[in-house]
């Protein structure tokens, strides 16, 4: 059941604010209109999930984080390429449609009723991030269990607790550490204490609970990231109100309460004995997202998107509005831990606006050289979406910058090594992008070497998709 559109906030607002329109031309795989010449070699589906539905019953929820999922696929098989679109059917999402109104409490809108505020839940909105495990596809929210979708056609099968191993929350950012041949991933239970639960999820085998570590209050975890040896949690220093929550005054998100005097905690918990946890408090800084990490002379490296504090949750909420009241201020970082002295010592790389890290899938948790991430192309204050990918070479500094062309904005660009290939940068990379001209979505196709050449190939939706934040590849077997 499909509630009507959702008024977008008012005309006169930038072309990219169409993209946050709530998308409803739902279909299964079908052929796409493919610009320049598609690599070969490239075959797999690119699945990316993100916010989709930005309302029910007329109302425009509080927070871009809020929207009900919805996942894009394009599937590459040498000549062609191929895109499916849904939106995704939770439980929760399914009831509000019924409803026409909103009964749970989001992250950034409070549920109405006192009783579901208390003991109503979250609402699982599916909408964050993609993963692929044993052959299964799943969208993934920080706040609830996992929804399995079909890899077929996309259709919500339901959500799962992978045979109770895992829940009430399984985080959007898992990590698999390529030597490994493992997944991991945590999520947070909140309680009287508040658990940090980790997860372990083996190519072949099932799912466990590796253990869990108590919080030091109520908070948000959004990422972390995993060595060959060691998980690693940067925990930054804010409390949610949670009696305020509950009392209806403001939502998740209108509470956040940032204390930099307690800093930023970092975790770094021994991946075969995660009871021998190190904990010590660094400066404070917020962390959305991670790129990678490995070992290094007994430390630690971590690559990371840096914010000083955690205002650009409001340049988030605000930006599905078409404007904001502040800037985007995440800076790539290199940081470096020393366990045993319980220090950490953090580099900012550029002084380019940016998001979305990550390198190729080959050497997650190993010692990689470049790092791509999507970002800002100006460097004047910019408040809209990103709008370049940038591939970063980590023992140079060197930033190789491509914009997709005028008002087509990036999303989080996604590494797909070439079969048989030895560089590290032997790959394309695939980025989702938002043609706000046309207003039509296209997955574009960049050679990792060369990026700066522009798109090899574009593989056009005839329709638009909301941006997303994260996804996953999918070989094709
Ligand atoms: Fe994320």
């Amino acid at each position: 059941m499909t509630s009507a559109a959702t008024p977008l906030p008012s005309p006169g607002k930038p072309a990219w604010l169409n993209a946050y329109r709530d998308f409803t031309q739902e279909h299964g795989f079908q052929p796409l209109r493919v610009e320049g010449r598609l690599p070969e070699a490239l075959r797999g589906t690119l699945v990316r999930v993100g916010p989709v539905t930005f309302g029910v019953g007329g109302q425009r929820y509080g927070h871009w984080f809020d929207g009900d999922g919805g996942a894009l696929a394009v599937r590459f098989d040498g000549s062609g390429a191929q895109g499916a679109a849904r939106t995704i059917d939770t439980p929760s999402i399914r009831a509000e449609r019924a409803a026409g109104k909103v009964l749970y409490s989001h992250y950034g809108t409070a549920a109405p009723s006192l009783r579901r505020r208390l003991f109503g839940g979250a609402k699982n909105t599916a909408n964050t991030s993609a993963m692929t495990w044993n052959g299964r596809l799943f969208a993934l929210v920080e706040s609830s269990l996992p929804t399995e979708l079909s890899p077929e056609d996309l259709r919500t099968v339901g959500e799962t607790d992978l045979g109770g191993s895992v829940g009430p929350a399984f985080s959007a950012h898992p990590h698999r550490v390529a030597s490994r041949r493992t997944t991991y991933n945590f999520g947070i239970r909140y309680g009287r204490t508040v658990m940090l639960d980790l997860y372990e999820l083996p190519d072949a085998g099932p799912s466990r609970r590796m253990g869990s570590l108590a919080m030091p209050g109520p908070l948000m975890v959004h990422d972390f990231i995993a060595t060959e040896r060691h998980l690693v949690f940067f925990v930054s220093p804010m409390r949610i109100r949670i009696f305020r929550v509950l009392l209806g005054l403001g939502s998740f998100s209108d509470n956040f309460d940032w204390k930099p005097e307690l800093g930023t905690e970092v975790l770094v918990v021994p991946i075969d004995e995660p009871t021998k946890v190190v904990r010590f408090q660094a400066e404070a800084f917020h962390t959305w997202h991670f790129g990678n990490a490995f070992e290094q002379d007994g430390r630690i490296v971590v690559d990371s998107v840096r914010y000083p504090d955690f205002g650009s949750n409001k340049w988030l909420a605000e930006q599905v509005n078409g404007w904001a009241s502040t800037d985007a201020q995440g800076r790539l970082h290199r940081a470096t831990i020393d366990p045993k002295a319980g220090t950490l010592r953090s580099e900012q790389v550029s002084d380019r606006r940016c998001e979305f890290p990550g390198v190729t899938p080959l050497l997650t948790g190993a010692r990689h050289r470049y790092v791509y991430k999507a970002a800002h192309s100006g460097s004047e204050l910019w408040r809209g979406p990103q709008d370049a990918v940038v591939k970063v070479d980590m023992e140079t500094g060197k930033e190789t910058l491509v914009t997709l062309g005028r008002e087509h904005y990036a999303s989080e660009p996604v590494f797909i090594p070439r079969p048989g290939g030895s560089a590290e940068d032997d790959g394309w990379l695939l980025t989702q992008t938002y043609d706000a001209t046309s207003d039509k979505t296209y997955v574009a196709v960049l050679d990792a070497k060369t990026p700066e050449a522009g798109p090899v190939a574009r593989a056009w939706l005839d329709h638009a998709f909301p941006f997303t934040f994260h996804g996953t590849w999918m070989p094709a077997s």
